[in-house]
This record gives structure tokens, sequence and C-alpha cells, in this order.
């Protein structure tokens, strides 16, 4: 089935870009994702005929035609609207850049630079991925691995650890992925893969969709037999 198509009629959820972690009124602990590999995802899931909900993270990029965008800064604020938008969901794919860790005080005031040093406490970030994965009878859950090593095997590690329906990994360092217009990935799921050769990050989405739509509905075919 053609991407044209292979979508019609169902609701796509997608994080996308990084979070911002507040320190104080000023300052912020983030990531360098861009939001260019997410909002193609986005295009690429309209296209194929989906109604598609895009929550991003601080990014400045146009929103893609016909896609409902919600803006959020924090882990926190992105897990608010996507719990809030799951219920209605088919397909969850979670490409953002979630910070693990946040400040666990956010300073009221700008912090002085008295010392040397600094030291902030950082705190476990909820796993959005994990808690989407985690409901019964919840969407079909994509996620991504971001890896620097041991690309296939830790991937499959977050898709057995997190319960996901499917990953895509792609491996990350200085030139690669993050901020890029190309990228590779390898895409995992129970019982296959499927490597998606670096191309231009809109032809990549499109072929990731591709083999989201199929296994989508495979694992529904599966379902309703069972
Ligand atoms: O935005 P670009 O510049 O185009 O870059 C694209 C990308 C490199 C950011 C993207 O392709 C990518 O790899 N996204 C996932 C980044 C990541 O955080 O990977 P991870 O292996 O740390 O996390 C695994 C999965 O859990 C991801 O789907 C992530 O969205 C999710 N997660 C992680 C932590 C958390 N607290 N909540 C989550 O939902």
């Amino acid at each position: 089935m053609g991407s044209a198509e292979s979508l019609a009629g169902l609701r796509v959820l997608i994080t996308a870009g990084p979070t911002r972690e507040a320190i104080d009124p000023v300052r912020y602990i983030s990531n360098r994702s861009s939001g260019k590999m997410g909002f193609a995802v986005a295009r690429a899931a309209r296209d194929a005929g989906a109604r598609v909900t895009l929550v991003a993270g601080p990014v400045n990029r146009r929103t893609p035609k016909d896609v409902w965008r919600v803006n959020v800064e924090s882990a926190e604020e992105m897990l608010t609207s996507v719990s809030e938008y799951v219920p209605e969901t088919d397909i969850f794919v979670a490409t953002a850049a979630v910070a693990d860790f946040r400040p666990r005080q956010v300073a009221d005031q700008k912090l002085k630079k008295n010392g040397e040093t600094l030291t902030l406490k950082m705190v476990r970030n909820p796993d959005i991925l994990a808690t989407v994965a985690a409901i019964a009878d919840g969407p079909f859950t994509v996620g991504f691995a971001a890896e620097t090593e041991n690309l296939a095997r830790n991937a499959r590690e977050k898709l057995i650890s997190k319960n996901l329906d499917m990953i895509a990994a792609n491996k990350v360092g200085r030139d690669e992925a993050f901020d890029k217009d190309r990228n590779a990935l390898l895409v995992i799921w129970n019982d296959g893969e499927q490597q998606l050769p670096k191309q231009g990050k809109l032809e990549l989405a499109h072929a990731l969709i591709n083999c989201v739509a199929r296994r989508y509905r495979e694992s529904r075919a599966t379902r309703a037999r069972v």
C-alpha cells in the first residue's frame, strides 16, 4: 500500500523537538534537537491521510499544513499535553528528545555567580513514551532510540523494557541525526526489523510511516482474531 492512503482515517499523535528544563527565570537545560525529524514525521503521517496532532518542544519551525500543533516547553508540560490527546489517538510516535532529568528546584530569581562552581540537584523526568505504552488498550506506540553505540542492542532493550510496538533507532553524535537534514533509521519490532538508509528526513519519514502503517494493520488484525 502506498503512503497516499496508508493511514486514512487514523489519528496520529507525535512529539517533536527538545524539552527545556528551567534552572531559574532565564536559564535552562536542553539538547540539540531541532524538531526536523518530528515535523517530517508529522508531514508524512498527514500525507498518508492521518489526522495529526504534533506536541512540539521549543523549536523555530513552521507548522505543517493541516496539522494541529501544541507548543510545550518542559517534559512535564509535554506529558500533560500528550495525556490530553492520547485517549483519541490510534498511533503515538515519540520523536522528541525529552530531557531525562530536570533541576529539582527552579530558582525564583536569577542565580548569582557567587562561587567558582555551581552544583545543581537533578530529579528524573516522567517517561512520556513508557507512560503511553503502559495504557491498557492504548495506541500503537512507536519510540525512537538515540544511541551513540550498540544501536540495535540498545534499541531492542528499549523496545522490550518500555513495552513498545516498534522502535526507530538512529545513531547520534556531533555530526549525526541531531539538527541534520539527513538521517538513517533501523526500525525494530518484536519479530522483525527494517533498515531505512540515510536520506533526507522527509523521505525517511515517509518510509517510516509506511512501515508503521503496515505493522499497525497487522497488529490490529491479530488483536481482532484473538
Ligand atoms: O530533532 P532533530 O534535530 O531532527 O533530531 C532528531 C532526533 C535525533 C532527536 C530523533 O531522531 C530522535 O532520536 N529522537 C529520540 C531522542 C531520545 O530522547 O531518545 P532516547 O533514546 O533518549 O529516548 C527513547 C524514547 O523515549 C524516545 O522516543 C523519547 O521520545 C522517549 N522519552 C525519553 C525520555 C522521557 N523522559 N520521555 C520519553 O518519552
